[in-house]
């Protein structure tokens, strides 16, 4: 069976709905499996442009099934917003998208608990959570005594739980300083059993599905969320998101062991960036920074925060390129650092007089590390016009040669703005 995983190397938003997109044509199943309405995945078509929280994007291809899978965290609210606003676009949505009755799902104390825990954080710098209730959410499941998944929805102590839960979490709530809005055990049951109605012609049990379409050989495309560097276990400890987002998290969120994924692409901006707190070692709080903020629009597709904006850092990516098990990259963005008269490139660190290249795994270090720089020209020309790498002009080919050089994998694709026609794929 032909599986292909893409997955995000840097802190997120690295184009990767546009991948998924692209290739889902080549696939019969696209599959969600971990993180949730954080994420923010954009897809541009037909001059159309469609941004996705929870639902996989490969949606937009009608003999494409798409499978929101067991590891990924569900706010029932976004899921019907999105399904609705699809449908209102003309992209059907009801004969092909599954969801895991094994998903868990989000409920108005994880918000507050999120709100509440965010400033916490033991770091003395805040995470920047997308107040999405994800923590929280992965916590219970975690802890399993206040969890509820999609299936229990639909189970006869639904009601109960609902009010066991809510008496616990209204002590817990009042314990960590809120809650402001006490928590309605009746009214939260009748919206959620509302949602449960709503959502139940797609919930089906995913991991048979998917186990299922293996030994039928299907094709598979899993869409990773988030990106590798904010893995809960192999990310920027504890600014990170509480999900396995690099590659490591495949099987366990989808059911699907790992060697059934044949094919992992790594995707990469041509830069970096980063939405919320933690330590981002080649970032440009300046006019570089302001540059690539503007030409690239970085502005967070879920909570429309600035973009933490920096040069490409070549230690990250090589870390994360390995952590994911990536065979090929996709260099998306390079439009964005286009006009600049010179480009840099992060090759090591030095912590403490010391040269490294590899990546800490202690926060603290990371926050010491000063990036050694290659500057490299730029190419001072607009390139969202190219169609093929070889008609690139010299600087940005020769940058490309440098950060497959420096990362350690070769580049299948080039991305030089955000329509499916503004993509390149290398010969192969
Ligand atoms: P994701 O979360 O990884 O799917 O990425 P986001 O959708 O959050 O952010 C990527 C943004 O870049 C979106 O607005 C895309 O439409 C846009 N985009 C994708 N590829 C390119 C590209 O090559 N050039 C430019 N300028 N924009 C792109
Ligand atoms: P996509 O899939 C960029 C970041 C948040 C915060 C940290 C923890 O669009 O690439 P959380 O709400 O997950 O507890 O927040 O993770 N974060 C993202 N940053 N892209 C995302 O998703 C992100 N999902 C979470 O900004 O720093
Ligand atoms: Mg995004």
């Amino acid at each position: 069976m032909p599986g292909t995983c893409v997955i995000g190397l840097q802190w997120g938003d690295e184009a990767k709905g546009k991948i998924v997109d692209l290739l889902a044509g080549r696939h019969d199943i696209v599959v969600r499996y971990q993180g949730g309405a954080n994420a923010g995945h954009t897809v541009v078509t037909q001059g159309e442009t469609y941004k996705l929280s929870l639902i996989p994007s490969g949606i937009f291809r009608r003999e494409v099934q798409c499978v929101v899978a067991g590891g990924v965290v569900l706010n029932p609210a976004t899921l019907i917003e999105e399904i609705n606003g699809l449908s209102a676009r003309g992209v059907p949505v009801a004969e092909n998208l599954i969801i895991s009755d094994r998903a868990h799902v989000i409920f108005p104390w994880h918000f507050e608990e999120d709100r509440l825990l965010n400033e916490l954080c033991t770091s003395g710098e805040a995470i920047g959570t997308t107040m999405r209730g994800i923590g929280p959410c992965y916590r219970d499941k975690v802890g399993r005594s206040f969890a509820i998944r999609l299936g229990d929805m639909y189970r006869d102590n639904f009601q109960n739980r609902i009010e066991q839960i809510v008496r616990a979490k209204s002590q817990i709530l009042a314990g960590l300083g809120g809650s402001a809005m006490p928590l309605d055990a009746d009214e939260i049951f009748e919206t959620y059993r509302e949602y449960a109605q709503r959502l139940k012609p797609h919930v089906a049990d995913t991991t048979a599905y998917l186990l299922d379409a293996v030994d039928a050989d299907r094709s598979i495309l899993f869409e990773g969320a988030q990106g590798a560097l904010l893995d809960v276990d192999h990310g920027t400890f504890p600014f990170v998101t509480s999900s396995n987002s690099s590659g490591v998290g495949v099987a366990s969120g989808s059911g699907v062991a790992g060697r059934f994924v044949t094919k992992v692409i790594g995707i990469l901006k041509a830069y970096a960036t980063r939405v919320g707190g933690g330590p981002f070692p080649t970032e440009q709080d300046n006019d570089v920074g302001q540059h690539i903020r503007d030409r690239g629009n970085e502005y967070g597709t879920v909570t429309k925060r600035p973009r933490r904006c920096g040069w490409f850092d070549a230690v990250a990516a090589r870390y994360t390129a390995r952590l994911s098990g990536v065979d090929v990259l996709a260099i998306m963005l390079l439009d964005v650092p286009s006009l600049l008269p010179e480009l840099q490139i992060c090759t090591a660190y030095e912590i403490d007089g010391q040269r490294t290249t590899d990546f800490p795994s202690h926060v603290d270090d990371l926050r010491r590390a000063v990036p050694v720089y290659e500057i490299m020209p730029g190419w001072r020309e607009e390139i969202t016009h190219i169609r093929r790498i070889e008609d690139l002009p010299t600087g940005a080919k020769d940058y490309l040669d440098r950060i497959s050089e420096l990362v350690g994998r070769p580049i299948e694709v080039v991305s030089v703005g955000p329509d499916r026609e503004q993509t390149m794929f290398a010969p192969s």
